[in-house]
């Protein structure tokens, strides 16, 4: 039996363009991931995010959910375009209404709020100008930032900058299978900067707006590791590591690019930037999934490419091993590196998996994955990671951007014929954990 510490907070995660639905409703403007769930071949069937899970028009019954699985907490994004339809200039109320009503439902249900300004749906009309690319998206970015936050910071205080800066940057702009669906290397050194800068714009103003704010970004990070102790290989492997798992990080809590790959920032970091950047921040958010293999790769731009995995190695129905030393290696690495308190906002695995006929689903499988997991977090906790809460991904089954919705990673089903959602195994054992706050 292995119990957490006594103020652990259990959460459950989503991202607005993963689950709203009502892409055209109430003023909401295009993000790039409409446009690009509508470019032939980018997304598994032509999948868009039109109506995904509805959630937009079924709020109290997801509140509900969360509240069933016994957690204290609730990290959701808003959508830029629900709230800035051009992403400047004025403002689209409903909009706002939209997640203030949320915030109200949480609270009133005893839910605390994580509110994320940037899970990935940037408006289009930012992305027709340059979008990250363009120095200026940082500066409107922060002015979202601020809309929303001076609308909801009497009631929510954590505040998360932006998720995965690293995914949405690199797979976005230098791999193309992500929206905007670029493949440039010059294009993404620039974007990976102004998102850096929007960051640190966005804390600075928020840190003057209010004191009592809980301010931290996101993080996808794993250990990648070298295909082989070749010196090509394993200095790819450092690139690889520097540009997935500190590009980010590190210029926000350091000021610096990590020192292998920081010529390439050089011409693009303007004076006074990096201090802009590096603030102090009160907590790491970790999303975290597997581990990676990387080779040298002289075609790609920064000379790095995924490798295949070591034989045996166990996956989920993503293709991504399954390792929980590695999320214990990296929770302890991390609480070493930034010296923060973590927060997971994200864990969890994706299946293509089918419903019975009462659209229940016996994830015996993402039960093993979890407790596999939250033993080795509890490992890790036992041996000085600085860890406070877990929220797994994801509450529901959700739109999985380019593997539209083949693959589900909820712990609750939906049918996305009829809307109906169905509690998994996984979530009975979850809300289990959840509420004894241990491991049985
Ligand atoms: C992460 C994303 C999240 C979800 C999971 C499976 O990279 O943040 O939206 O798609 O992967």
């Amino acid at each position: 039996m292995s119990s957490f510490p006594k103020d652990f907070l259990w959460g459950a995660s989503t991202a607005s363009y993963q689950i709203e639905g009502a892409a055209h409703e109430d003023g909401r403007g295009p993000s790039i991931w409409d446009t690009f769930s509508r470019t032939p071949g980018k997304v598994v069937n032509g999948d868009t995010g039109d109506v995904a899970c509805d959630h937009y028009h079924r709020v109290k019954e997801d509140v509900a959910l969360i509240k069933n699985m016994n957690v204290g907490a609730y990290r959701f994004s808003t959508a830029w375009p629900r709230i800035q339809p051009i992403g400047k200039g004025a403002m689209n109320e409903k909009g706002l209404d939209f997640y203030d009503n949320l915030v109200d439902q949480l609270l009133a249900n005893g839910i605390t709020p994580f509110t994320c300004f940037y899970h990935w749906d940037l408006p289009q009309a930012l992305q027709d100008k340059g979008g990250w690319a363009n120095r200026d998206t940082a500066f409107y970015y922060r002015d979202y930032a601020e809309i929303v936050a001076r609308r909801l910071s009497d009631r929510v205080k954590h505040f998360v900058t932006f998720n995965e800066p690293n995914v949405f940057t690199l797979l976005g702009n230098l791999d193309g299978i992500h929206a905007p669906g670029i493949k440039d290397g010059e294009t993404t050194l620039r974007a990976i900067h102004h998102v850096n800068l929007g960051h640190g714009l966005a804390i600075k103003m928020l840190r003057e707006m209010s004191p009592d704010l809980k301010l931290g970004a996101t993080h996808s990070i794993q250990p990648h590791h070298p295909a082989t102790d070749k010196e090509e290989d394993i200095h790819a492997c450092d690139v690889a590591t520097a540009f997935w798992s500190w590009a980010f990080p590190d210029p926000q809590s350091f000021g610096t690019y990590p020192e292998v790959i920081r010529h390439y920032f050089e011409p693009i970091v303007q004076d006074g930037d990096m201090a802009i950047i590096q603030n102090d921040l009160d907590y790491l958010g970790l999303n975290h999934y597997t581990h990676s293999i990387e080779k040298a790769d002289p075609s790609h731009p920064f000379g790095f490419g995924g490798a295949p995995l070591r034989p045996g190695t166990k996956v989920t129905g993503m293709g991504w091993p399954i390792d929980p030393g590695a999320f214990k290696e990296t929770l302890l690495d991390l609480t070493e590196r930034y010296k923060l308190p973590i927060y997971v906002m994200e864990n969890g695995c994706g299946y293509e998996e089918d419903a019975d006929e009462n659209g229940y689903v016996d994830d015996h499988w993402r039960e093993d994955f979890f407790r596999a997991y939250l033993s080795a977090m509890h490992e890790a906790i036992s041996e000085g990671a600085n860890v406070k809460g877990y929220f797994p991904w994801s509450l529901m089954d959700n739109y999985e951007w380019a593997e539209g919705y083949i693959k589900r990673f909820g712990l609750v089903h939906v049918d996305y014929n009829t809307l109906k959602r169905t509690p998994k195994r996984s979530y009975n054992f979850f809300a289990k954990v959840a509420a004894e706050n241990k491991l049985t």
